[in-house]
């Protein structure tokens, strides 16, 4: 019998694919950039088949890229050639809300935005919201640990995590869904698989805490002169208790967003910089946000929207950045973290870093010095070279070479970069010890040993 028929008789004829026709959509990342052929693509729908799944392929030594919703963007989820795809997109359920506790399980396939409408019905709200809402999935949310627009008022992905049901490379079902609220008894490992991009286990369902409802929102988009400005406004808005996003683009993305959605301009002017700023609370947060612009005098000009169509009008302008530049080629996408302190001096100095001819586009979350570094019209020969140049420019700045994407396949020459070699030898411990014979997203995370 063949590792397929084995996995056909644990989830079905039609969950295992072979064809390539089939199997294409799984094999390449959203980026474009980032593919491989899979052996197969099996599509379990529960964490037992998961398990069997893992164990049929243990028992064959051959390796397993996990995939959700394939909304990532460093080449985490895509095989790098010959592994069974194992995507999770069918383990889709969604509890009903815990009130009393404030949380709620959910599988591992679940959108985000299914979660988010899920929360709202309940009367609460989850932490985490992103562009790529529609897409993006629990399990690799957490596996990534995915930030996105909120990580200014609730944390990143990891602060929402409670409790998870995951599989071990060699099958072992771990399930620690409901732990007590203080539980102080050894090794988080709730913790440890957030952000280990399926190289330790195969998350399959979450316990995720939900906040109380937004409440009233408003939205300013603020035109500034540069990154100094936008982070004086930045530093007058940390007095609104209702921040709950603070985000930058530029220019040259604004101009790309605008011509891709036939856009109007957001303002009378041009900026060199636009901020973001959304505030949610209890009361209309709309006259203190308007009173606190009117207080900087680094603010140009703003636009505000109260009602939610001119809120989404005003948030189109920064979420449309990812589709634009997709629409426009292939980037070179690099999610860095700078020290805010550093983050004039880096957005100048990629300039210096950047060839020729291409063009940068940069956009993020500025609350935390979150730089979403996009630059087209790289030819395949400098890919290379420009991302060892971008990442050696935010090392030397005490920044980080991954901020919420992951480091994937796309950094993991450069994890050294960020993490000590003594760190990397101990993560390597970690993983070495969970998954021995290294059959869990092989490539993904580390540089070839
Ligand atoms: C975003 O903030 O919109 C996402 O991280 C997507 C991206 O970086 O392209
Ligand atoms: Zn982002």
């Amino acid at each position: 019998m063949t590792l397929e028929d084995g996995l056909r008789a644990i989830v079905g004829d039609s969950h295992v694919l072979v064809d390539g026709d089939l199997k294409a959509a799984f094999e390449v990342d959203w980026t474009r950039r980032f593919h491989g052929t899979a052996r197969c693509v099996v599509r379990p729908s529960s964490t037992s088949d998961v398990a069997a799944v893992v164990r049929a392929c243990a028992a064959e030594g051959v390796p397993i890229t996990v995939q959700g919703g394939n909304s990532g963007l460093v080449g985490g989820g895509v095989p790098a050639g010959g592994e069974v795809l194992l995507s999770l997109a069918r383990l889709a359920d969604l509890e009903p809300v815990d009130r009393v506790a404030g949380q709620v399980t959910a599988g591992a396939g679940v959108r985000l935005e299914a979660l988010q409408q899920h929360a709202r019905a309940a009367g609460m709200e989850f932490g985490v919201d992103l562009a790529a809402r529609s897409q993006a999935t629990l399990g690799g949310l957490v596996a990534t640990n995915a930030g996105g627009i909120r990580v200014v008022r609730y944390g990143s992905m990891r602060a929402q995590v409670v409790g998870f049901e995951a599989v071990l490379a060699d099958g072992t079902v771990l399930t620690r869904l409901t732990p007590p609220a203080k539980d102080n008894t050894g090794y988080d490992l709730t913790q440890l698989l957030c952000g280990s991009e399926g190289t330790l286990a195969i998350l399959t369902r979450l316990r995720l805490r939900l906040v109380p409802p937004a409440g009233p929102a408003a939205v300013a988009l603020v035109g500034v002169s540069d990154t100094t400005d936008a982070l004086a406004v930045l530093a007058a808005a940390r007095s609104l208790s209702a921040l709950a996003a603070a985000e930058i683009f530029y220019a040259a993305g604004l101009s790309l967003v605008r011509a891709y959605g036939s856009l109007p301009a957001p303002l009378a002017a041009e900026f060199p910089a636009y901020v973001i700023i959304e505030c949610t609370g209890r009361t209309d947060p709309t006259d203190e946000l308007v009173e606190l612009l009117a207080s900087v005098p680094e603010v140009g000009d703003a636009a505000v929207a109260a009602d939610a169509a001119g809120r989404a009008r005003l948030w189109a302008y920064r979420e449309t950045h990812t589709e634009a530049i997709s629409a426009a080629g292939v980037p070179v996408k690099l999610d860095v973290c700078v020290p805010l302190d550093r983050l004039s001096t880096v957005v100048a100095s990629l300039a210096d870093v950047v060839p020729t001819g291409a063009r940068t586009i940069l956009f993020g979350h500025l609350n935390e010095g979150n730089l979403h570094v996009n630059i087209l019209d790289v030819p395949e020969p400098e890919v290379e070279k420009v991302t060892e140049a971008v990442l050696g420019l935010i090392a030397a700045n005490g920044g980080s070479i991954s901020s919420e994407h992951g480091v994937g396949r796309a950094k993991a020459a450069w994890l050294h970069l960020s993490r000590t070699p003594a760190e990397i030898a101990a993560m390597r411990s970690i993983k070495a010890a969970l998954d021995p014979a290294g059959l869990l997203n092989p490539g993904v995370l580390f540089p070839p040993a």
